[in-house]
């Protein structure tokens, strides 16, 4: 059995989740006081590698890590020359000092929260850096967005948001005695209603709805949704842990 949730719908992940801007980048770099160009890179999480290819454009050698083997496949096929390692964020195969910085991009909020940030302390040189970032929808302007949203919300079987505003939360205390700097940055894309479905089926919330269900709420979307382009605007929400030289 899988051990990602993820893995059922690597492709729907890979095809409608958004990227992250360059501001974005810009900011690990100004946060954690280093280049990301040569950088060693463990980018913990890192799915079908949005991140990681992020990153690499950058000028980063990464090492991609998921717990994810179709995940980890998507990320493989996408990206060649990627090193990519099957394993377990709360247990991470990596001597000490192995990277500069490591990277959770939007997946701190499924770590244990009491190994994992053992493991990275561990894996990080000393003057390094740990950066976790979300997107999360930037909503309230009465648009498309905001009644999708609603729905999303009353499909679910949890309340969207809950995790990430809990995950955010856990970070000073995750790394307690660390100095923690944040940053929200704020971006759009405008993109098909095609990719926005797509975005929709990988939801983690969604999927636990079950395939049936899940796939006939994605069609409910289709009919409900208005055409395309759909502008999606975010707040990206960074936080950078500095560990001391
Ligand atoms: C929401 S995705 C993020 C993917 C990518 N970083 C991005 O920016 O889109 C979260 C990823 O974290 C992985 N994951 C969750 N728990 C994990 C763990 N304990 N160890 C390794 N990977 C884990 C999942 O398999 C999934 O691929």
């Amino acid at each position: 059995m899988s051990r990602s949730r993820f893995d059922a719908v690597a492709p729907q992940y890979d095809a409608g989740r958004p990227g992250y801007p360059d501001e974005l980048y810009d900011a690990i770099e100004e946060l954690s006081g280093a280049f990301l160009r040569g950088s060693r890179v463990g980018d913990v999480g890192a799915g079908t590698g949005i991140s990681t290819r992020g990153l690499r454009r950058r000028g980063a050698q990464v090492v991609a890590v998921d717990h994810g083997a179709l995940m980890l496949a998507a990320l493989r096929r996408r990206t060649v020359d990627a090193q990519a390692v099957l394993a377990d964020a709360n247990a991470l195969p990596f001597a000490a000092d192995s990277f500069d910085l490591v990277t959770f991009a939007q997946s701190w909020h499924w770590v244990d929260l009491e190994r994992a940030p053992r493991e990275v302390v561990r894996v990080v040189g000393p003057g390094g850096a740990v950066a976790i970032w979300w997107n999360t929808s930037d909503t309230g302007d009465g648009g498309w967005l905001d009644e999708h949203r609603a729905r999303l919300q009353s499909a679910g079987q949890r309340a969207i948001g809950v995790r990430f505003e809990t995950a955010w939360g856990s970070i000073p205390d995750a790394f307690s005695g660390l100095d923690v700097g944040t940053v929200r940055v704020r971006w759009e894309r405008t993109v098909p209603k095609e990719v926005i479905l797509d975005e929709v089926r990988s939801k983690s919330y969604v999927e636990e709805l079950g395939a049936a269900e899940a796939t006939a709420f994605v069609e409910r979307e289709r009919t409900l949704l208005p055409d395309g382009p759909l502008r999606q605007p975010f707040v990206t929400a960074l936080a950078v842990v500095r560990i001391p030289g």
